[in-house]
């Protein structure tokens, strides 16, 4: 094991930008420059090197497959093609089903697995820069978690092998590389996971083509179709975000269906944005999942928030409708999420919280038969607070927002550097509570000014709040949620306030300014470095991540 220091000049000439068709946009090379890793806090971390872990000889993999992070060329609008990163994957040994694609996209192919299967996963890296993937939502080891000191160079290859112990759930694989997983996973690597078991299978729910995965994304295209990611000041503060919705990789998606349920496998890979879901007839959206698999009993909704890094299980029933119906699946208008003054400062695109259509679908076939909604959909267990080792002594995750620092716990991001709530027992379940560290109105201008960066900002705002949401993901096994209390006024808190889904196993919770929430996670069966951080990706790479120490 070596170790560097992750310089700046590291970054830059490691990452290499990418793929040709960048370095022919020089406000992008700039900009890109600026998202490194080199940022007054996490840029003299040192970070361990450690030798790619190989096949174990000992291990008998059910599933076998190659995973390759390249570069590709994909037709997404009509001219020229857009240059991007691309997840590719071919099975080695596994059922056929194991990979599926999705159709002309640069997303990479769902994975499906079983519980209890042992899985091999050989990661390539045929990029220009270092990288790493992680299993969001596994629970798996911390070498087989795709944690940052596992990344791996060009050209470079990592074995993972783990066992799946996850319940059925929709769950991801995205890169997590130091300072530059929102950049890797913008320009197109990410794909999805999903995991049946006997509990799943024994409800017959739809499948196969009655089955469909929405991963949906926000991109901004330049006048040649190409990617454009620059995040400045004020969108890495806010999350960047674009101005053309894609779901599965395409723009204007469309979906033709027969006229009986369907189970939308819903996902927001987007790296910052956050949609408040609902279909444009008024039907309500039906949830029979979330992240970490089914709910024990479908919940009905006028609409659904979804956070970066969350999954929807969505049943949505088109009996009864004529041929050539058509229905939109929209974001609806909402407010509070944003810092109070984001929104004025948006240049262009689909403002957050605005409303806006996300796909249609179309009723192409007339059919008399149809699956009926299980009332009851699966059973796990229910912590209680008296079940944790700390019912009255929460571990905190406090969210401190700067404008140049987006804290946890007052801390930037640090590699192996626990603070002493961030050591817990193996085998412990935490009550672990989540709020806003700057007391109820977030950040007040002066603060902001004394943490560093506010010159930047351009003067004449006086005070400001740079309070907003936040998507907090914890790394291994999913978390219920305990309780939600917002304190303050609510107007903007009562545009989103019923589109949370707190039944189900979760492993990304939005937290909205102003509120507190309380969460009862297992730490179970594996020790080691797991982290935690804000998933709107461009806060995790400004430092809004921790680990804890599981010990
Ligand atoms: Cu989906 Cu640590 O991330
Ligand atoms: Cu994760
Ligand atoms: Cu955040």
């Amino acid at each position: 094991m070596t170790l560097f220091n992750h310089s700046r000049r590291r970054f830059l000439t490691q990452s290499g930008l990418g793929f040709a068709g960048l370095t022919a946009l020089p406000s992008l090379a700039k900009a890109m420059e600026g998202m490194g890793m080199h940022n007054q806090h996490t840029g003299d971390m040192m970070m361990p090197k450690i030798t790619p872990n190989k096949a174990s000889p000992n291990f008998h993999p059910d599933v076998e497959l190659e995973l390759f992070c390249k570069p590709a060329a994909i037709q997404i609008l009509d001219g020229s093609r857009t240059n991007l990163l691309q997840y590719t994957a071919k099975l080695i040994k596994g059922e056929k089903n194991t990979l599926t694609d999705l159709p002309n996209s640069y997303l990479g192919s769902i994975i499906r697995l079983q519980k209890g299967q042992k899985v091999r996963i050989h990661l390539h890296n045929g990029l220009s820069q270092p990288t790493v993937t992680h299993w969001h939502g596994l629970h798996v080891p911390q070498v087989m978690d795709g944690h940052p000191m596992y990344f791996i160079e060009p050209n470079e290859t990592l074995v993972y092998e783990f066992e799946v112990l996850n319940r059925a759930s929709f769950n991801l694989y995205h890169p997590h590389q130091h300072g530059a997983t929102a950049k890797q996973v913008y320009f197109g690597l990410a794909g999805g996971i999903i995991i049946n078991d006997e509990e799943e299978a024994a409800l017959e729910l739809p499948a196969g083509e009655y089955e469909i995965p929405l991963v949906i994304q926000d991109k901004q295209f330049d006048s040649d179709n190409q990617l454009v990611y620059a995040p400045m000041m004020h969108s890495k503060m806010t999350g960047f975000t674009g101005d053309k919705i894609l779901v599965n990789g395409r723009p204007n998606f469309h979906l033709d269906v027969a006229s009986r349920a369907y189970r939308l496998r819903v996902l927001n890979a987007s790296t910052s944005r956050i949609y408040k879901l609902a279909w444009n007839d008024g039907m309500p959206v039906t949830v029979i999942g979330v992240d970490g698999g089914l709910l024990e009993k479908p919940e009905v909704k006028s609409y659904v928030m979804l956070a970066p890094g969350e999954r929807l299980d969505v049943w949505a029933d088109f009996s009864g409708r004529n041929e050539g119906t058509e229905l939109t699946l929209k974001s609806l208008a909402f407010a509070g999420v944003l810092p109070k003054m984001g929104m004025g400062m948006h240049k262009g695109g689909i403002p957050v919280g605005s409303e806006y259509p996300i796909c249609t679908i179309r009723v192409t076939k007339k059919v008399s038969d149809s699956p009926k909604l299980p009332a009851q959909l699966s059973k796990f267990h229910h912590y209680e607070i008296s079940d944790t080792v700390n019912p009255t002594n929460p571990l905190p995750i406090g969210i401190s927002e700067a404008p140049m620092s987006m804290l946890l716990n007052g801390r930037p991001y640090e590699f192996n550097n626990p603070l002493p709530s961030e050591r817990v027992k193996v085998g412990s379940i935490q009550l672990i509570e989540i709020f806003h560290a700057h007391g109820a109105g977030g950040m007040k201008m002066d603060d902001g000014m004394k943490r560093g960066g506010m010159g930047m900002m351009g003067g004449g705002m006086g005070m400001m709040d740079l309070s907003m949401a936040h998507p907090i993901h914890l790394h291994g096994q999913q978390f219920q949620i305990v309780s939600r209390s917002f304190s303050g006024d609510s107007t903007a808190y009562d545009t989103v306030r019923d589109g949370f889904i707190d039944s189900g196993l979760k492993d990304v919770v939005l937290v909205m300014p102003m509120e507190r929430v309380k969460i009862i996670k297992p730490f179970q069966d594996f020790k080691g470095l797991f982290m935690y951080h804000c998933h709107n990706l461009e806060h995790e790479d400004m430092g809004m991540m921790r680990e804890f120490s599981v010990e």
